[in-house]
């Protein structure tokens, strides 16, 4: 895998001290709902598409007994999933090429991850690729509320699910030019902000967590992140997305 000199902040233990083993908003708040919504029959097999540390593929499996696999590019996140979770399958690999068949998974999820890809448009088509006709897709992300604002976000030298959060029509028509059908999109932003209050518990400010990320990596500027963050109004969201049958 290429070593980049980007810091990625969902590797750093900043951000895991105040969030546990589900590096994103909520937890598994919109998991679960997620998982509702879609009324998969028992065994279905699921994908979790950059799954982290892995927490999300144990829930699925020992919660709701589906035959849920991960992927993610991180040996570091993989390798703490796989200690700590020695029963589930967990693998290498990127969004943007992924190792199945066509037509081979009921579902797919995907958490704080699509939103850290280079190649969304392509990790969008091998994530179509890979459903089953009338598969679901979800999505729970960041997005920009305010889509003039988006340049001093992706100028940040950090890799983290904000720096490519887009505003919701772009992500939206990316997903129908795939030829998937909405569902429903839900906005979660109070799962983000309540994020932003467990950091602040957790280091003091976020004028203090970001100088740890900085300290982590040298190369996160504190007041750029905030100022970038405020000013594209950063929301998070729950989309939920199908292959068509036909
Ligand atoms: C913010 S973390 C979220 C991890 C996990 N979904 C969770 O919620 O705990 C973003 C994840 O995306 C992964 N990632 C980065 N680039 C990726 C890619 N091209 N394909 C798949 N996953 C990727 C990272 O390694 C990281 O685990």
């Amino acid at each position: 895998m290429v070593k980049s000199d980007v810091f990625k902040l969902y590797e750093s233990d900043v951000l895991r001290l105040a969030t546990g083993d589900t590096l994103r908003p909520g937890g598994f708040v919109l998991t679960d709902l997620g998982v509702k919504s879609c009324a998969f029959l028992p065994g279905a097999r699921v994908l979790d598409v950059g799954c982290g540390r892995g927490a999300t593929v144990e829930r699925l499996v020992s919660q709701y007994h589906l035959q849920a696999i991960g992927l993610d590019p991180s040996e570091v996140l993989l390798e703490y999933g796989r200690r700590k979770y020695p029963a589930i399958n967990l693998i290498q690999g990127l969004g943007e090429e992924l190792p199945f068949p066509a037509n081979h998974m009921d579902g797919v999820f995907t958490e704080c991850a699509l939103s850290v890809m280079e190649h969304l448009d392509k990790a969008l088509k091998e994530i179509f690729r890979v459903l089953k006709p009338g598969g679901w897709l979800v999505i729970n992300d960041v997005y920009a509320r305010n889509s003039d604002r988006l340049q001093a976000l992706q100028e940040l030298n950090l890799d983290s699910c904000i720096r490519r959060a887009l505003p919701k029509e772009q992500l939206i028509n990316m997903l129908l030019e795939q030829e998937f059908y909405m569902v429903n999109w839900t906005d979660h932003t109070n799962l983000l902000t309540q994020l932003m209050v467990d950091l602040i518990m957790t280091h003091g400010s976020m004028n203090e967590f970001w100088l740890k990320s900085s300290s982590c990596s040298g190369s996160v500027d504190s007041s750029l992140a905030q100022a970038a963050i405020k000013q594209a109004k950063m929301g998070y969201f729950q989309l939920i997305a199908k292959k068509d049958v036909s």
